[in-house]
């Protein structure tokens, strides 16, 4: 948005321009005696999809409830688009612009389409009436490409990968800055999946921010543009999609990985400095 000097070289494989929509410092989270999360840094910028991986029970659900407001941290900072924030709850994440698709999804089965994509969003019920809220959900569809046949029919009779990309439109119903996604390929077939994978592109491509959990690698290395494992309630690596399996399994179960470690180190010191040009 902003206009930067004119000199200013642009560094092709730098997530787009600027200071991360959202960035974690030291984000714990105690469960009683149970620590789900120690100490997390995550910074996710404009127009990039962050892929959130590790082993169950690594904390990844955890942080996207945070995140979502649906749980509060025991310490730590939440930075969004350049405010200290706190998410009380649900509605305050989402007023901020932090949509999230839950894995369930929590669709209604017997509502059609464009209940679905407005249930629960009723600000201002008195001027929604049918037909603009039918033309704003295939405006959304559309700008999504999305393949659902009609948008009268109940949520019951599509597919898991057209109840997914309703699930998407109906987070993006408010306009949205970041969109957190838990598990969005983890029910579906391989077309289907490859129909998800395509809209979480194109909604990166709208400029938000994404943060997507996945369990699968595959998945991950076709959208992400970086991978941010998570183990044990901690950091544990950071990398660029075209890392290989071994690389990220090792980072998701413990083994050394020493030298991806202090490259990922590198590449975040630099993201975070202020003048880029003086790192490598
Ligand atoms: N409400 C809760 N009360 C107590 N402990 C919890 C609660 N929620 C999560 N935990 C614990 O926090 C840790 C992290 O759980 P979390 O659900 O965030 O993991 P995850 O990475 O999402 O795992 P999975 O891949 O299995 O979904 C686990 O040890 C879990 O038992
Ligand atoms: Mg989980």
């Amino acid at each position: 948005m902003t206009n930067t000097e004119q000199g200013a070289r642009r560094v092709q494989d730098t997530p787009p321009a600027g200071d991360p929509v959202l960035s974690l410092r030291g984000i714990s989270k105690h469960f009683g005696a149970v620590s789900a999360l120690s100490d997390i840094d995550l910074d996710v910028r404009a127009g990039e999809v962050v892929a959130l991986v590790g082993d169950n029970g690594a904390g990844k659900s955890t942080l996207v409830k945070i995140l979502s407001g649906v749980h509060q941290p025991s310490s730590g900072t939440i930075r969004f688009q350049g405010e200290t924030v706190t998410l009380d709850d649900p509605s305050a994440a989402l007023s901020l612009g932090i949509a999230t698709v839950f894995q369930d999804l929590a669709l209604c089965e017997n509502l059609d389409v464009v209940a679905n994509i407005f249930l629960g969003k009723e600000l201002n019920p008195l001027q929604m009436d049918e037909v603009s809220m039918e033309t704003r959900s295939w405006t959304l569809l559309n700008e999504l490409s999305a393949r659902i046949p009609s948008v009268r029919v109940a949520v019951a009779s599509l597919s898991g990968g057209q109840r997914q990309t309703v699930a998407i439109a109906r987070s993006l119903l408010l306009n949205p800055k970041l969109i957190l996604l838990d598990e969005p390929t983890a029910a579906l077939g391989v077309a289907q999946t490859a129909e998800v994978l395509d809209l979480i592109e194109r909604v990166r491509d709208r400029g938000l921010a994404v943060v997507m959990i996945s369990h699968n690698m595959e998945d991950v290395r076709a959208v992400a543009d970086r991978v941010v494992v998570l183990r044990l309630g901690r950091n544990n690596g950071e990398f660029t999609p075209d890392a290989s399996n071994e690389e990220l399994v090792s980072a998701i179960t413990g083994a050394s990985n020493n030298s991806v470690s202090r490259r990922a180190g590198r590449r975040q010191a630099q993201a975070a400095s202020p003048h880029p040009e003086a790192g490598l």
